[in-house]
């Protein structure tokens, strides 16, 4: 249970993939995505311990706190992404959810798939 001390904040977010908007109450000392579910609001996850990306979103207004995004790199957390398993929120919120592996790709496309790799350098085809 909540300590009543704590104070808490709206947080809407916009499911894209569903086109569906939920607003709920989140104390500052939990995270997000678990006050979401215990209000009836699913989301997507998958490891709930903030290396995946899988809950990404972005952060259209407010703040929030996220030391243990540790999937996230500094310059997607200043671009106003976080992950919502390991989000508390600091203020009122207004999120959207991400396009599917939108994170991932952002942070790890540049490295993947393009090309041979051949002891960790890429292989010049021409
Ligand atoms: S569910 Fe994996 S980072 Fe949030």
């Amino acid at each position: 249970m909540t300590s009543p001390q704590v104070p808490s904040h709206q947080v809407r977010i916009h499911y894209r993939q569903q086109d569906t908007f939920h607003t709920v109450q989140v104390p500052e000392d939990r995270y997000i995505l678990h006050s979401a579910e215990n209000q009836g609001v699913e989301l997507p996850f998958a490891c709930r311990n903030g290396a995946c990306t899988t809950c990404a979103v972005r952060v259209k207004s407010g703040e929030l706190y996220q030391p243990e995004a540790m999937g996230l790199s500094p310059e997607l957390r200043q671009q106003g992404y976080a992950l919502l398993c390991v989000s508390y929120p600091c203020s009122d919120l207004e999120v959207e959810t991400q396009d599917e592996d939108e994170v991932y790709e952002q942070q790890f496309g540049r490295y993947f798939g393009k090309g041979k790799v051949r002891f960790g350098l890429p292989i010049d085809e021409d």
